[in-house]
């Protein structure tokens, strides 16, 4: 059985295609999901949205707690950390995880970037050895992960070459947090124009979902494999 981890983090709750003004990035990623459960319907999904519900931002009571080691954490520590402790399972119980991520002014959106922060934890997501020549050691590295970033953005020329690649700090910066954990095996699929509409978004958008097919295509028969 695989595990997939399910994350939106657009501010808009309904999906384009099916609402008025619903979000390019739920329609992937619902897209995503129910081509993998219409091949493998026994998988388990877990769904967290962060475009309705995001979590706290890192606060004062969470930076102490997080460097406490667990052990010696205070009840109140403890309770500090009890969001950005549910994130971090959902990960850890992944193999699959697949987020849907607009880019809002070059970036990813501050529920994403709150939950980036509740994933990237000391001694739980990675460790830290200042002796070592690289002092970073990522720990979800030790299971074989995927990951899809599933993005959306207004305009265009935001992928490499582009006349605007230089400006995205989305996709680019979310592949990055995931390489830090461990999760270096990352697809981007990305739509472009949303803002420019007709054709453009439509071809785009076709394009997107089509590489999401092929995804599965060549992802669904490696899930099958005993691991
Ligand atoms: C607050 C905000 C900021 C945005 N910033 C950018 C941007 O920097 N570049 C861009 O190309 N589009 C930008 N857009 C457009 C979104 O990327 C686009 O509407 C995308 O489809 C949003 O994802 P969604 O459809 O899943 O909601 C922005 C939209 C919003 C609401």
């Amino acid at each position: 059985m695989t595990k997939l981890l399910h994350i939106d983090s657009s501010a808009r709750p309904g999906r384009a295609g099916e609402h008025p003004h619903g979000s390019q990035t739920r329609r992937m990623t619902h897209a995503f999901v129910t081509g993998w459960l219409a091949a493998r319907p026994d998988d388990v999904v877990t769904y967290r949205d962060l475009g309705t519900m995001p979590p706290r931002p890192v606060h004062h009571e969470w930076i102490p707690s997080a460097f406490t080691p667990e052990a010696q954490r205070s009840p109140a520590q403890h309770a500090a950390l009890r969001e950005s402790d549910a994130l971090v399972h959902e990960l850890q119980a992944a193999d699959v995880v697949v987020i849907g991520m607009p880019m809002y002014n070059f970036g990813m959106p501050s529920a994403l970037k709150a939950w980036v922060d509740g994933i990237v934890r000391v001694a739980l997501t990675f460790n830290f050895d200042p002796k070592l020549a690289d002092p970073y050691i990522p720990l979800l590295a030790e299971k074989p992960r995927r990951a899809v970033v599933l993005t959306s953005r207004g305009s265009r020329g935001y992928d490499a070459g582009g006349a605007h690649a230089a400006m995205n700090h989305a996709d680019t910066a979310l592949r990055d947090v995931l390489a830090f954990v461990g999760i270096t095996d990352v697809q981007v699929i990305a739509i472009e124009g949303e803002e420019v509409g007709g054709e453009v978004l439509a071809d785009s958008a076709e394009q997107a979902l089509r590489r999401i097919d092929m995804l599965l295509e060549d992802w669904l028969p490696v899930a099958a494999m005993p691991a």
